[in-house]
Order: structure tokens, then C-alpha cells, then sequence
């Protein structure tokens, strides 16, 4: 097994899971990917093998694990919307605590022991201090942040008793696309910001809702780390380099350090696309704190992670361009 090239990637059809199998090609990986496309996209799976399955599919699981002998998992398969988990938290505890389970479980009967999972901010909720810290306390603002701090808990266990190595990547805001154009952002319903942005740029919806304007922040609107989802990409291949080399524990933030409010992010894509971007303030969208900033410098000294490509610019010129290629061409036809 520690020969082995291959890396089961759960989630590998999605918008990271996808851009984190590039990454791992292009350094000598063999990814796996395991999709039931239920968010994901058959057009993300270009780089490995694949196999439509569920995480909760146990049996399914620990037969793949057993046949293919990865030498790790990447589990990317989740649900990820703060507002959705609010209104459907059984949805969310089913797929990413119960899921996460079988997963543990398939990969404890097959002798698989090191697993890199998507972690997220989500988990600190209110913090008392900004930028955060990975010893922050949890204290989960949605069901979705919950939902992850259980899966964080499940991994602690699973170390204990049964020896795994486990890296949790906690990531703040993914965005940006592939620079080459492959692959990017796609989600539907698009809850998140940026394609928002665009979509309301474009005419597609009338008008950005602006969730909030009365935080206790500079312009009243909200704060986050925006990290370019390549980046987290190489984070993930070199967490899992990490543990295969022998280290038994990760729990790192993926941030750059640096919050912008969404008025700054709407400010910043208007210059970037040459667009004016109509949008409404409306109340605030359930689930949603203040201000999510990563305290970022631990993962540089664990595992030498170096945000390269997370500036605004980077990550909304990358967004833009997938988005006239993804999104505007359907509308276009
Ligand atoms: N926002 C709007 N209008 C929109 C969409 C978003 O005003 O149409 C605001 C939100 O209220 C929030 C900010 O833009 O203040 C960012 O919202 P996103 O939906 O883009 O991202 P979230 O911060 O809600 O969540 C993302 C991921 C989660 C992760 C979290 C951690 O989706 O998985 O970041 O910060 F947990």
C-alpha cells in the first residue's frame, strides 16, 4: 500500500474535490474519484479514475478500498450551504456526520488509515478573537458548522482508538476557478457570493441580495477570508503527503489572513469585469456571523503551504473567466 499512487478522492466531481484532483495529477497522484453526482458534475471528472457511489454505501466503500489499496482519502462529499442547513439540518447531519461515519468505518475494515477531510471556518461561529486561531474554541452558528464540529470529533476518536492519521483542512472562503479554464465553480441553487456577483452583473437575476448591512463591522456588511480554490488544492495534496510521511495529526486554517466585506468584494468585481453590479440590501440570511478571518500562519510552518494565487484580483479575474465560459454560454446558445 505505501507503493500505492492512487488517492480515493469522496466529492471529487465537486467544485474543490474536482480542482484538488488536478493538482494531485499534475504531482504524480492517481486520483479515485467517488461521486454520486448529487452536487457534483460528470464534466469535473477529468483527471483519474471514477466510480458513482455514496459514502453511505459502506459494503460499496470497503470493497473499492480493499480492490484499489489507496494510500489515502481525500473526503471532499458534503453538503455546504449555512443557509440551506438552517432550514434542512437533518440533511446536513445525515450526509456529513453519518456519511463521514461509513467512511471511517469502510476504511477501518479495509486497512486504510489516512484521511485529509474539508474542514471550515463555519466551525469557530462567533469568535472572540479575529483573526482566528486554530485553538479557538467551537461554537458553531448553523447546523452546517455543527455538522463539521462532529466530523472533527468522529476523526479525534477514530485516532485514539484505532490509529488513524487525520488531517482536517478548515477552509474559509473557497473561490476562484481553474486558471486554465477547465474546471470552476457550479452550484445549483448558487448560494455563494461571487458567482452571485456576476450572475446579477449579467442580468440573470435582477439584483444581488446583500444579506445584511448592520453588522458590528467597518461598513456594516459582512467579513471573510477568500482563498482561491487552488490553493486549497495544493494544501490538500500536501496534507496528505504530511500524514503518509508519518504525521498523526493536522487541524489547520486555510486563509489568508486578510477579510474584504462583501460591499469590498462587490466594489472589487465591479472594476475587475467592467460591469456595474446592481444589488439590494436585504436582512440578514440565517446562519451568517460577523466576520470569519483565518489566523493563517500555521499551515505554512506544518506542511509549507503558501497561498500564491488568493489576492481579490486573482480570484475574481480566474471566476470571471470560468463564469462568461460556464454560465453565459448556456444563456448565449
Ligand atoms: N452573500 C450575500 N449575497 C449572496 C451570497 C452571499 O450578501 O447572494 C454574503 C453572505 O451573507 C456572507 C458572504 O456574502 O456574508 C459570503 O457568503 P457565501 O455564501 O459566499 O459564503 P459563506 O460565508 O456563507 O460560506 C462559505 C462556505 C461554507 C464555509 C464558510 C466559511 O460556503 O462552506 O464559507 O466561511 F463554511
Amino acid at each position: 500500500m505505501a507503493n500505492s499512487k492512487t488517492v480515493l478522492v469522496t466529492g471529487g466531481a465537486g467544485y474543490i474535490g474536482a480542482h484538488t484532483c488536478k493538482e494531485l495529477a499534475a504531482h504524480g497522484f492517481a486520483p479515485l474519484v467517488y461521486d454520486n453526482f448529487s452536487t457534483g458534475h460528470p464534466d469535473f471528472v477529468r483527471w483519474g479514475e471514477f466510480v458513482h457511489g455514496d459514502i453511505q454505501d459502506v459494503p460499496r466503500l470497503t470493497r473499492l478500498l480493499l480492490e484499489k489499496k489507496p494510500l489515502g482519502v481525500l473526503h471532499f462529499a458534503s453538503s455546504i450551504a449555512v443557509g440551506e442547513s438552517v432550514e434542512k439540518p437533518d440533511k446536513y447531519y445525515r450526509n456529513n456526520v453519518y456519511g463521514t461515519l461509513c467512511l471511517l468505518e469502510a476504511m477501518l475494515t479495509a486497512g486504510v488509515r489516512d484521511i485529509v477531510v474539508s474542514g471550515t471556518a463555519a466551525v469557530y461561529g462567533h469568535p472572540d478573537e479575529v483573526p482566528i486561531p486554530e485553538s479557538a474554541p467551537f461554537d458553531p452558528a448553523s447546523p452546517y458548522g455543527c455538522s463539521k464540529a462532529m466530523v472533527e470529533r468522529l476523526l479525534l476518536d477514530f485516532e485514539t482508538a484505532y490509529g488513524f492519521r487525520t488531517a482536517v483542512l478548515r477552509y474559509f472562503n473557497a473561490a476562484g476557478a481553474d486558471p486554465e479554464g477547465e474546471i470552476g465553480e457550479r452550484h445549483e441553487p448558487e448560494t455563494h457570493l461571487i458567482p452571485n456577483i456576476f450572475r446579477a452583473a449579467c442580468g440573470l437575476i435582477p439584483a444581488l441580495k446583500l444579506f445584511g448591512v448592520d453588522y458590528p463591522t467597518p461598513d456594516g456588511s459582512c467579513l471573510r477570508d477568500y482563498i482561491h480554490v487552488c490553493d486549497l488544492a495544493s494544501a490538500h495534496r500536501l496534507a496528505l503527503e504530511k500524514l503518509v510521511g508519518g504525521q498523526k495529526k493536522l487541524r489547520l486554517n486555510l486563509g489568508t489572513g486578510f477579510g474584504y466585506s462583501v460591499k469590498e468584494v462587490i466594489e472589487h468585481a465591479r472594476r475587475v469585469i467592467g460591469k456595474p453590479v446592481p444589488f439590494k440590501v436585504e436582512e440578514r440570511r440565517a446562519g451568517d456571523v460577523p466576520a470569519l478571518v483565518a489566523r493563517a500562519d500555521l499551515a505554512r510552518k506544518t506542511i509549507g503551504w503558501i497561498a500564491t494565487r488568493s489576492s481579490l484580483d486573482s480570484i475574481l479575474s480566474t471566476a470571471w473567466r470560468w463564469f462568461e465560459k460556464d454560465s453565459l454560454k448556456k444563456v448565449t446558445l
